[in-house]
């Protein structure tokens, strides 16, 4: 097995326990909607339907990117592409270094454009790749093989700094960003892998003409963690912990967002409330990995659709209840803060 499908295999096999979970929270829980005895809605008014860079979605969610490059990920890809079909949800495969080092394994992504020929599917990339411009014909194949939609840029410093034989040097990330933004048509959209993107970094990230900011905060899958469960690191390490709360991720990006890129909201996303309180907050999208492979795991397509619909009845009442009709009318007004006790 070689060292890339090992990693690729051990990511799924430690994330889907839960065990590389932050134990600080994503701090959702420090908000509580304001009841409105007077909705002045009827249920059937509700729609959940999500505008969402010039394309219309059937619900705010945006699947996490996950995997690809080894065989074993086709059917999880093929699982996830075939739910976004059906659902008109928009999502991200995973990382396409792999195919991108050996076009045999391509197919675990090709899959996703066969499951899902009209969904909105996104590429995805290290930041540490674009470090002195990706060649254009790289960039070309990551698009070709799946039709892409959209580019996803993900910056994981914590992982490859924990990584053994990781990459540990980051000077020049942000030129790339800003090349590849030149280069393709379609929109670049950065993203954390669970450390958070503060409100500095938003700013250099929507000064590079980016199209949407995933904040992927802290709070739900721990890379530092997962990378450091696999070196064998022995007790505590700070970077188990680091990165900053979503919340607080939303927050900071508020003022620095305005109206030049969109906001995505992940980290932790665990219920629809999530989702609402996120969309409260400015993102016009919640996004989510770890729920969605363990749904999978537990009971494959079923089990994800099950997932979903349980989240979709939730939105849909709760957005009744604060008097409601679009997800797009979700804002701080419907929020409090909780008191410490
Ligand atoms: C098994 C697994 C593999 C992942 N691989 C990638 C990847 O290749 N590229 C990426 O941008 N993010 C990757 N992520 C990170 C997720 O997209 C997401 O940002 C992070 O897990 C936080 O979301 P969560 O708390 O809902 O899990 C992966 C996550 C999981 C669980």
């Amino acid at each position: 097995m070689s060292e890339i499908t090992k990693r690729k295999k051990d990511h799924i096999q430690i994330t889907q326990t839960g065990v590389a979970s932050y134990i600080k929270t994503a701090g959702f829980e420090n908000y509580e909607f304001i009841h409105n005895a007077l909705p002045e809605i009827d249920l059937e008014d509700v729609t959940t339907e999500t505008r969402f860079l010039n394309r219309w979605f059937g619900f705010p969610l945006f699947i996490s990117s996950m995997t690809g490059g080894y065989h074993d990920a086709t059917i999880l890809n093929a699982t996830i592409a075939a739910f976004c079909e059906a659902y008109n949800l928009p999502f991200g495969v995973g990382s396409q270094r792999a195919m991108l080092e050996d076009p045999s394994q391509a197919e675990s992504f090709k899959v996703v454009r066969e499951e899902a020929p009209s969904a909105f599917i996104a590429s995805n990339i290290g930041g540490c790749q674009l470090i002195g411009g990706l060649a254009p014909e790289k960039i070309d194949k990551m698009i070709d093989t799946i039709r892409a939609d959209a580019i996803i840029v993900h910056l994981n410093p914590v992982q490859e700094l924990r990584q053994k034989a990781g990459n540990n040097t980051f000077s020049g990330v942000r030129e790339g960003i800003r090349s590849l933004v030149k280069d393709v048509e379609i929109p670049v959209i950065v993203k954390e892998t669970g450390s958070g993107l503060s409100p500095g970094v938003i700013s250099q990230l929507v000064d590079c003409g980016v199209a949407a900011v995933d904040v992927a905060g802290a709070g739900g899958t721990s890379w530092g963690r997962v990378e450091n469960i696999r070196n064998g690191s022995v007790g505590i390490h700070f970077t188990d912990e680091w990165g900053i709360p979503t919340v607080d991720c939303l927050l900071g990006a508020r003022e620095k967002i305005e109206d030049r890129c969109e906001l995505i909201s992940s980290g932790g996303i665990r219920s629809s409330m999530d989702i609402a309180k996120s969309l409260c907050m400015g993102a016009v999208m919640g996004a989510a990995a770890l729920p969605v492979l363990q749904a999978i795991q537990i009971g494959g397509y079923d089990g994800l659709e099950t997932l979903f619909k349980r989240w979709q009845d939730d939105f849909v009442l709760l957005l009744c209840l604060l008097g409601c009709e679009h997800p797009s009318d979700l804002d701080m007004i419907h929020l409090r803060r909780v008191a410490v006790r």
